[in-house]
């Protein structure tokens, strides 16, 4: 008998098997993980379930479509994509190859939004929605206003909206960042495209290859999102609003100087938990 246990380790080992002869680069970082996410989704559970269920009987038919998962992974194809979902924030949203995957990392910048009040939020560049469903969900009297020049993103992020619940308090419109924005908020948030041209061969091909380019690169120097959007803010900023931003660890300086030239001020830099630069916030007085 195969139990959901043997199927957990077989998974595990074909996924950190060595590296695909086809597909050299593809290394997956989490055999362990992955497999417990993609089998829990062959069996139609969720991925906490299956340590309890460690001793059961495993079909045949359940291990096959695991398998299937496990070697389009090997191809280079997200878990994300294959189970249709990631985590964040404590919260499952939908993603697929219209949107980036939420990043661990972005939940700093949810950390600094929710330590001020706020009632009406700014999302520039909302991709899954993953911020501001988040924000919603995490103060039920706020309002929000998502943006984003993709409409296939927005579609994404009015579907996550509506599986939280939140999709009447958040107006979804396509703007290249400010360009169709009417009105002030207390607070405005962007993680934008922030990887620069010369440093897009360097990303891992699942992302470079999943994730939409426009979502990770302005095909430039990395700060042509932070330029427009600083320069923007401070029309759209109730006074004492926030701006705050996600950033690439080396442009914290930059970004900084940025929105201290626009006007805005109690600038300063958060940390993410590996340490590394990775919010900035800015006030208008
Ligand atoms: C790094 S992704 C962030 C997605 C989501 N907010 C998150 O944190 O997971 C950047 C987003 O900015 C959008 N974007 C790129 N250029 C833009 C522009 N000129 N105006 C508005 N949005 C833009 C992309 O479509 C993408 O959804």
């Amino acid at each position: 008998m195969t139990t959901v246990q043997d199927g957990l380790r077989f998974l595990t080992q074909y996924l950190q098997n060595e590296r695909q002869a086809s597909w050299p680069e593809v290394v997956v970082d989490h055999p362990m993980r992955e497999a417990r996410l993609l089998l829990a989704h062959a069996m139609l559970l969720p991925a906490d379930r299956l340590s309890l269920l460690a001793y059961d009987q495993l079909d045949e038919s359940t291990l096959e479509t695991a398998l299937i998962y496990a070697s389009r992974r090997r191809m280079g194809e997200p878990a994300s994509h294959i189970v249709g979902s990631r985590a964040f924030y404590g919260r499952d949203f939908f993603v697929d190859k219209r949107v980036l995957d939420p990043r661990p990392e972005t939940e700093t910048l949810i950390a600094a939004a929710l330590a001020a009040p706020f009632s009406q939020v700014l999302d520039l560049g909302t991709g899954s929605g993953a911020i501001i469903v988040t924000l919603m969900c995490e103060r039920p009297d706020s309002v929000g206003v998502a943006m984003d020049l993709s409409e296939d993103a927005l579609a994404v992020a009015e579907q996550n909206a509506t599986t939280h619940g939140v999709v009447d308090r958040i107006g979804f419109d396509v703007s290249d960042w400010f360009q169709a924005v009417g009105g002030q908020f207390d607070l405005i948030v962007s993680n934008p495209p922030y990887i620069a041209a010369d440093e897009m061969g360097a990303l891992q091909p699942e992302v470079r290859l999943y994730e939409p380019r426009i979502a990770l690169t302005d095909g430039a120097d990395g700060l042509t999102a932070y330029r427009r959007i600083t320069a923007g803010a401070p029309d759209h900023l109730t006074p004492g609003g926030r701006l705050i931003v996600e950033i690439g660890p080396t442009q914290a300086a930059a970004v900084a100087q940025m929105m201290t030239d626009a006007g805005l001020s109690d600038v300063s830099v958060t940390q993410d938990l590996d340490g590394r630069d990775r919010v900035v916030t800015a006030h208008k007085a």
